[in-house]
């Protein structure tokens, strides 16, 4: 038993390192998506909310223009440059620091209770942001609402790819861009139905109305069990059985949830032994181990993770959710540009499902291979438009609908994409701190990508104009190279059979690559088929002191 050591019946068949899976447990791991949820809405609302009479009265004591004025009569009103990049920038600040600290977090108190800790750090900053009616107060709240957004952006990543089934792990992994798609959209709504309030109603109900994704995830999550891979992290392999048992809905004594379990641990003491534990120090400095010239070595994988999402964000996705509706005003020949932002987020919401089925049919890397082709295409089609005919109503007409296309593209690939892949590629010792890093890592160019484009585009800076879409279609040429050289083919495999794959093959060859042997069996099996007690005292006792 636990502490005199868990037996575990170790697998030596491929096929039997992960248990048999009730429909009751694809719901429960599916759940956690809907964390994609605040993402979405945090960083979607603010934008109309700048955009709002009483808001930019408030904060500038500038008043409204009369009635019937023209553009150029109405352009005194509005915030300065500098407040809006500080509202906007500030919940980046947060979220990055957030996905660091969290990272952090789940190895020492769980997974699940760090997004819990998220949910109310979150609603915290969301009080603040309510309850303010000047700039100070509002920034704090931003600044604090982000951190909790980064508690929960990066560790729903962590233990949704850690409890999920291996066949549907991109999948569900996907919901959660579904709901980040979501989010963006119903932040979109309910700026619209607010906006002509002449109270404060119109930025404190957008604002507060957030508390309650809060709420839900944190009571939801409540009643959820924790990931059985930071059960094993921490050495208690009884509760690892118990809540894998809870997620296959299976019995803790059943053959399927042994092996499981046995191969985890297995997994996790041949990681260690390749780069043992230390101190606390030690264990930050072992995402960085390893060598830049050994692909499957930790630094190469932290690499892997951060530049990925770095990548995912250079495909300008963000140029038409932040700014769409400013280049289409600027064009001049659009009358509704805000349905023309809602047409755009619509088409991200609609075709993100798609990938469901695609990212476990097709796989990750052809996805990301092609996704960055078809993204590209379009993106060049629409910069040619722009700079041959880029005042005529039906050529803006074209650029609209490859516009949509692309988004078509990103939501299909790159956009949950890079998530599934950023929860597979790293080994349980530095898993949740590689994500952490790679969660920071999105929201850091998130943030770079929003502060300097207003720069590129705005007509007294750059005014790069439609041809700013030559520079994302250039970056999106890079993120192809970068899919095609980098990325592996995971679906279908387990965590631990991901993390064996990239030792023994190149991304190119990845798709390929099966599993022939077990951990548990070349770790060491008894006569009697059950995992050597020696590891599994090993695997106790290191987990105590981590
Ligand atoms: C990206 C966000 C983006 C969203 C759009 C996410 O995967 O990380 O930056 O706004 O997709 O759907």
């Amino acid at each position: 038993m636990p502490g005199g050591g868990v037996t575990l019946v170790g697998a030596t068949n491929v096929d039997r390192v992960e248990a048999p899976v009730t429909m009751r447990a694809y719901l429960m791991c599916a759940f956690a998506a809907f964390g994609g949820i605040f993402f979405g809405y945090d960083s979607g609302y603010i934008s109309g909310v700048m955009g709002m009479e009483y808001f930019i009265h408030l904060l500038t004591g500038l008043d409204p223009p009369p009635a019937g004025a023209t553009a150029d009569e109405k352009a005194y009103f509005t915030l300065p440059s500098w407040k809006k990049s500080l509202i906007t920038s500030i919940l980046s600040a947060g979220t990055f620091f957030g996905a660091l600290i969290a990272g952090d977090l789940a190895d020492f108190i769980g997974r699940r209770i760090t997004i819990i800790a998220g949910c109310f750090i979150f609603i915290v900053g969301v009080i603040l942001q309510t309850a303010s009616s000047s700039l100070g107060l509002l920034v704090a709240g931003r600044l604090i609402a982000g951190f909790g957004v980064g508690f929960v952006s990066a560790i729903i990543i962590l233990y949704m790819s850690e409890i999920a089934p291996k066949k549907v792990r991109g999948a569900i992994v996907s919901g959660y861009q579904f709901c980040i798609t979501i989010g963006i959209l119903l932040a979109s709504c309910v700026d619209y139905g607010t906006q002509d309030r002449t109270d404060s109603g119109s930025y404190r109900i957008p604002i507060a109305i957030q508390m309650l994704w809060a709420i839900m995830l944190a009571v939801g999550l409540f009643f959820l069990p924790d990931s059985p891979r930071y059960y094993v992290k921490r050495g208690k392999l009884d509760l690892a059985s118990a809540t894998l048992a809870r997620l296959r809905g299976q019995p803790a004594e059943s053959e399927f949830i042994q092996q499981e379990l046995a191969e985890i641990v297995a997994n996790h003491e041949y990681e260690l032994r390749l780069t043992p534990q230390g101190s606390y120090f030690n264990s930050w400095l072992n995402c960085f181990k390893g060598g830049l010239r050994k692909p499957s070595s930790n630094l190469r994988r932290t690499i892997l993770g951060t530049s990925l999402q770095m990548m995912q964000q250079w495909t300008g996705i963000n140029f038409i959710f932040y700014f769409g509706t400013t280049f289409f005003q600027e064009l001049g020949t659009i009358s509704n540009p805000f349905l023309i932002g809602l047409i755009t987020t619509l088409v991200n919401v609609c075709s993100t499902p798609l990938s469901f089925w695609a990212i476990e049919r097709i796989g990750r890397r052809p996805l990301l291979i092609w996704g960055a082709c078809g993204m590209f295409v379009c993106e060049f089609i629409v910069a040619i438009i722009g700079v041959t005919d880029g005042s005529n109503h039906k050529a803006v007409s074209a650029m609209i609908s490859f516009i949509c296309i692309y988004i078509f593209f990103f939501a299909t690939t790159w956009g949950p994409g890079a998530w599934v892949v950023i929860g597979e590629i790293f080994p349980l010792p530095i898993r949740s701190r590689g994500v952490g890093l790679a969660t920071a890592s999105n929201w850091l160019w998130n943030c770079i990508i929003a502060v300097i484009t207003p720069y590129m585009v705005g007509t007294d800076k750059g005014n790069l104009g439609a041809r700013v879409f030559f520079i994302w279609g250039s970056l999106c040429v890079l993120c192809f190279l970068y899919a095609y050289f980098l990325i592996y083919e995971t679906k279908g495999l387990t965590l631990e059979q991901v993390d064996r794959m990239m030792e023994e093959t190149t991304p190119r060859t990845s798709a390929a690559w099966v599993p022939t042997t077990t951990f548990a069996q070349e770790m060491g099996l008894t006569d009697k088929g059950t995992l050597d007690p020696a590891i599994v005292e090993d695997v106790e006792r290191k987990g105590s002191v981590v």
